[in-house]
């Protein structure tokens, strides 16, 4: 099994009917296909974890590639895992601008996002903290 995270960077016009939208669409899908995950929004960036089997992941992020309601889209990583991180979530959603903040203060003691300055595992102890408030 695998687990892949990605960032984009939203187009301007996405709102809350957008992400709503994604996620009505992404959260049955993902569950027939047995993927789990993570959307973050900050505002600016989407970052996603993904976790599932190979292909699968693969083909839905080549879909999630050509999305045009995000662009400037970079591959973290895709790595082997034993046991899901996110094993309860078929797309958790995380929109807290608050609560993001303080991880990130916690995680790179800085509360700008940049994520060009984050490693593969940085964004994972990240994504991990967000979602256990959730
Ligand atoms: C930030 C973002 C995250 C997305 N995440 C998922 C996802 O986890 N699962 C999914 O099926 N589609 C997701 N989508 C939607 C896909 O890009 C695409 O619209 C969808 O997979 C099309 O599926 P179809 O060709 O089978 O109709 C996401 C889109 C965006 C912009």
């Amino acid at each position: 099994m695998k687990q892949l995270i990605y960032i984009s960077k939203a187009t301007l016009s996405i709102d809350f009917v957008v992400i709503t939208d994604i996620l009505m669409f992404a959260i049955p899908k993902n569950h027939d296909k047995d993927i789990t995950g993570i959307l973050v929004y900050d505002g600016v960036y989407f970052i996603q974890v993904l976790e599932g089997d190979e292909n699968v992941l693969l083909s839905l992020f080549e879909k999630i590639k050509t999305d045009a309601r995000h662009h400037d889209i970079k591959l973290f990583g895709m790595k082997e895992i034993e046991e899901r991180d996110f094993k309860v979530w078929n797309m958790g959603y995380i929109n807290n601008f608050t609560m993001i903040k303080e991880i990130l203060l916690e995680v790179k003691k800085s509360e700008l996002f940049n994520p060009f300055d984050f490693t593969y595992d940085e964004i994972l102890e990240m994504l991990k903290k967000l979602s256990h408030r959730l």
